[in-house]
């Protein structure tokens, strides 16, 4: 049976079906799912069925998948290093009432692209859902290639060679985390430009992210000042729209193309069990060891540790 893709918008969004993603795919079926991804930046597939085993390894069709850093003595709740936990849940797989680990997770309702912070890109992230709360909680996505095509050419020219500097604890200081601006200096960022070719599609795409700190070489309120006013520009409704989430639910979004944020919900009441594979740029297909580990010298350099996968911030 083909891939069966419906448009959300007219230019970004899909659901997609007709692929059962629990078992191996070929070749022609995994091309015919990154074109869909290509054309429509996002794309969701309700009831999919998936275990945390189905998950990783279809993702890997597509590159490289990220490992979260495993630390001695530390217990984890997924069972693979390369899930993600973007639960509201301990390792227990109780909902979680340590404030440090439910600030963190504020700073996932801010439009952002994954690991914009990072050196290393992330193309791909795929959110599978294991459990959902009875409402709220919905995903957001924003259309970064064609809310950067109706920009006036004025503009265009003006972000042609504008680089943001990205910083993870600059966008937990803007969802309330107390973070002095001295530590976010000393802290690792990583410099990409506002603008670059979408490589699936030869689209252009903006990328700014909640991350995005400064732009290189402008005065620093004017720089914030256009940052602002490009995500406001993305997250039109025109550029947007809202997925809510069933349990065995996945989107895949690229991250090189849109941007996204999570919904409000009660978070210290419901479980929303949710689990993330994260594709590095330009990786091949099942690669399986890149010989680095970013994430872990990341959070090695910074002098207090936030602990993304427990979310727990130590030292505080
Ligand atoms: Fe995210």
């Amino acid at each position: 049976m083909p891939l069966k893709v419906e448009p959300i918008l007219p230019r970004f969004g899909a659901v997609c079906s007709g692929l059962d993603l629990t078992r191996k795919l070929t070749e022609d079926e995994v091309r015919q799912v990154t074109d869909a991804m290509d054309t429509w930046g996002v794309t969701v597939w309700r009831d999919t069925h998936m275990s945390d085993a189905d998950h990783v390894e279809f993702s890997r069709n597509f590159g490289y998948l990220e490992r979260v850093p495993r630390r001695e003595g530390v217990k984890f709740r997924l069972p693979f290093p390369e899930l993600f936990d973007a639960s509201n849940l301990n390792v227990d797989g109780e909902v979680t009432q340590d404030p440090a680990a439910i600030q963190y997770r504020k700073g996932d309702r801010l439009w952002h692209t994954d690991s914009a912070f990072m050196e290393k890109r992330t193309s791909y992230s795929l959110l599978l859902a294991h459990e959902v709360p009875p409402e709220g909680g919905e995903t957001s996505f924003a259309d970064t290639r064609s809310a950067y095509e109706d920009l006036p050419q004025e503009m265009k020219d003006f972000l042609e060679d504008k680089v943001g500097i990205n910083s993870l604890w600059w966008s937990r200081k803007m969802a309330g985390a107390d973070i002095p601006d001295e530590e976010i200096e000393e802290r690792p960022r990583a410099k990409h430009p506002l603008v670059h070719v979408h490589k699936g599609s030869g689209r252009k795409a903006l990328f700014i992210a909640a991350h995005t700190m400064d732009v290189e070489g402008m005065p620093r309120e004017e720089g914030r000042a256009l940052i602002r006013q490009l995500i406001e520009h993305c997250t039109q409704p025109q550029y947007t729209f809202s997925v809510k989430w069933n349990a065995g639910d996945m989107v895949i979004w690229d991250n090189l193309c849109s941007m996204h944020r999570g919904g409000e919900y009660a978070y210290d009441t419901y479980k929303r069990d949710m689990r993330r594979t994260t594709v590095r740029e330009g990786t091949e297909p099942h690669t399986m060891d890149m010989g680095d580990d970013p994430f872990s010298q990341l959070f090695a350099k910074s002098p207090r540790v936030v602990d993304i996968q427990g979310a727990r911030v130590a030292g505080r």
